[in-house]
């Protein structure tokens, strides 16, 4: 089957032809909220390769070799440890119907592996992070914004099976890296973004009407998308999608 993405694409007259943005969702929410579970869990439902995920991690900006050497002094949470722009750049192809190559960021080496995701443009982009909300252009860009509301003591506990068991750390420095940067940053940035969502998620994935809410005003939008005035090989897109 011929994707998407290999179809000739041409923005402005794909505009001028009735082309429609991708609807964006961003996913906020304290580190170990529950954000990934929510995505998961919201395109496994939809079960429908219409959707793309991007996650906000992955534009973490490599550490140089002095960072490194002193890695327990490095904030993680604040919003400098990501590279906005790059992110930027990325949705704005995306939402123009190209495709991106998304670094592959390593949590064990804090650095960025080969090879990049390449990520198709999509009907609905789902983008995902911590601070997905903090900066003023990347909350422009999202059509639905959604915050997994999660208690701190469940974060934590989640943080430290995660940190411990995935990414090898041992658990006094999980809990010094959460006094001095995460607890701190997640009142200072992450908090205050709570605000400009459209919908709060109390437990995360545990809530599942939330999330059968959120997947049926997803699939309305789906619908409304006119993809047969994009690509007149509608055959094409019949196969590629199963519509
Ligand atoms: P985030 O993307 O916000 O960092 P994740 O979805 O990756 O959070 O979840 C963090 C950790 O908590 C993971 O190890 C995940 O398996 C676990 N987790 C997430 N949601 C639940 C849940 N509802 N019940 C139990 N464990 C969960
Ligand atoms: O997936 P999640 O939203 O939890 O990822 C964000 C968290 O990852 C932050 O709280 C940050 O402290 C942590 N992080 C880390 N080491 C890195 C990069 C991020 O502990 N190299």
């Amino acid at each position: 089957k011929r994707r998407i993405s290999e179809e000739k694409f041409d923005a402005a007259s794909a505009t001028e032809n009735g082309y429609k943005e991708p609807f964006v969702i961003g996913v906020a929410g304290g580190a170990a909220s529950g954000k990934t579970a929510v995505c998961d869990m919201i395109i496994q439902q939809l079960h429908d390769q219409r959707v793309v995920l991007v996650n906000q991690e992955s534009f973490y900006f490599d550490l140089t070799e002095e960072e490194l050497n002193h890695v327990h002094e490095y904030n993680f949470d604040h919003p400098d440890a990501f590279d906005t722009e790059n992110l930027l750049c990325c949705m704005e192809k995306l939402r123009q119907g190209l495709s991106v190559d998304v670094p592959n960021y390593d949590f064990k080496s804090h650095k960025r592996k080969l090879p990049a995701r390449k990520v198709n443009p999509s009907v609905v982009i789902i983008l995902e992070g911590i601070l997905i909300f903090h900066d003023p252009r990347v909350r422009k860009m999202l059509n639905m914004k959604i915050f997994v509301d999660t208690d701190a003591d469940v974060r934590l506990a989640r943080r430290i099976g995660r940190d411990t068991v995935e990414n090898g750390r041992d658990l006094k420095t999980v809990l010094d890296q959460y006094s001095k940067f995460v607890k701190p940053a997640f009142d200072d940035f992450i908090l205050p973004t709570k605000k400009y969502a459209d919908i709060i998620i109390p437990r995360g994935g545990d809530n599942h009407v939330a999330i059968d809410l959120i997947v049926e005003h997803i699939r309305t939008k789906l619908g409304q998308h006119n993809l047969c005035k994009i690509y007149p090989n509608l055959d094409v897109i019949q196969s590629t999608f199963q519509i």
